[in-house]
């Protein structure tokens, strides 16, 4: 972490870590670099910079901040959730290794390590990891990573980070964390252990639904020299435009995920008590079976619910297409409120056996509440649950 930084608030970092005024205009935003190349004194004589692909100074700063945010040490950021993926399996493991991987983790995830990498002769098992001695004794000599998700998507389930992140030392083994769900902002990892802090930035570290990236952050440099060849070897990098976007949605992070969470909170309430909802997930609920985990490593409980509608997928379908400020899309994390139907949308390349065994039915809805005016998100759901449950009672 930078040692400037330390002492500062969450708000503060992220708008001012790795975000001082340029030296040589004064310019107060960090300028997008719209360049490939970089000029050079003499052959191999540069000022840190080369080509793009292998860095670029706005990207340089969106990757400190991230770092900061963390309260990691390096941060490398990607062309997307998945290239950070992608680019972290292909330089941490190598055929013949064993990768213990949460069940309930993001649909593409599940789909890179079961369609790409088990071909590529890389072992991967998907199991429950909220029962640590399950999670023992699936490891096994070949064991080289525990990859977790916390809380889960889109079940919301909750694993406990720090006795996760023990298992994993004890054991030898890397600890990575997929913090997209809860943000820096809600939850960090590397405080509990964890080795490495993983972001689709596309959702709520962007913020606004325009810009796709991924990020990873490290605790400390075991890891860094190998992750940067590889960041830069394969080639999933951001461009400037795409660093800035991101850096600039980072800027606000705390006051959005505040009103996120306040929103949520209050939807999840009024879910509860309607009678047309079967049960609402959300681990800020009490009902929710992982409530106390859920207070004692987050600082709130994010903007993402799950809920199970009255009067099966007919119903949940006709709840979806009736509400009218929650458009009707797959992502998460933006200002904007969005629904989604895990089964059919982001879960849809999961075998039905399995989708069904993990409790993804056809009556779950996802919802992504966004920071609009609380009244109208919760009159939008209300009439839609009105026109779902005349439909249930036909
Ligand atoms: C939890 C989680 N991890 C990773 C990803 C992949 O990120 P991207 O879509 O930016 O590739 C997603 C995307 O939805 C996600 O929800």
């Amino acid at each position: 972490m930078d040692k400037t930084m330390r002492d500062l608030q969450f708000a503060t970092v992220a708008i001012h870590s790795h975000q001082e005024p340029d030296e040589k205009t004064g310019a107060v935003i960090t300028p997008i670099y719209q360049t490939t190349t970089f000029a050079q004194e003499d052959a191999g004589k540069h000022k840190g910079y080369d080509y793009s692909r292998s860095g670029n100074p706005t990207r340089t700063a969106l990757e400190g901040c991230l770092a900061d945010l963390e309260g990691g040490e390096h941060g490398l950021c990607f062309a997307s959730g998945l290239g950070a993926l992608t680019t972290l399996s292909m330089a941490l493991f190598k055929p013949g290794d064993h990768i213990i991987c949460g069940d309930d983790v993001y649909g593409g995830t599940y789909r890179f390590f079961d369609k790409v990498f088990r071909p590529f002769g890389v072992e991967i098992d998907f199991i429950e990891l909220a029962d640590l001695q399950t999670v023992r004794q699936a490891i096994k000599p070949n064991t080289k990573a525990i990859f977790l998700e916390t809380p889960t998507n889109p079940l919301l389930k909750l694993v406990d980070i720090e006795a996760m992140a023990a298992l994993a030392k004890e054991h030898n083994l890397i600890s990575i964390l997929d913090n997209t769900f809860a943000s820096p902002y809600l939850q960090q990892g590397l405080k509990y252990g964890i080795d490495i802090i993983l972001h689709s930035t596309t959702k709520y570290i962007g913020g606004h639904s325009d810009v796709v990236g991924g990020a990873l952050v490290l605790r400390d440099d075991t890891y860094r020299q190998v992750l940067r060849f590889h960041q830069n070897s394969l080639g999933a990098t951001p461009d400037p435009f795409a660093s800035w976007l991101t850096l600039r949605g980072l800027k606000t992070l705390a006051v959005r995920m505040k009103a996120h969470c306040a929103n949520a909170m209050a939807l999840a309430e009024f879910m509860e008590s309607h009678p047309n909802v079967e049960q609402v997930v959300y681990p800020g609920l009490p009902s929710h079976p992982q409530h106390q985990l859920a207070r004692k490593q987050m600082n709130d409980f994010g903007g993402m619910i799950s809920v199970r509608i009255r009067g099966g997928l007919d119903a949940s379908r006709t709840f979806m297409k009736s509400l009218k400020l929650f458009t009707l899309a797959e992502s998460l994390g933006g200002i904007e409120s969005l629904v989604e139907h895990p089964a059919l949308m982001t879960h849809a390349s999961i075998e039905p056996e399995v989708r069904a065994g993990l409790g993804i039915t056809d009556n779950l809805v996802r919802l992504s509440v966004g920071i609009e005016d609380i009244r109208d998100l919760k009159a939008d759901i209300a009439q839609a649950l009105e026109k779902a449950a005349a439909l249930a009672k036909v």
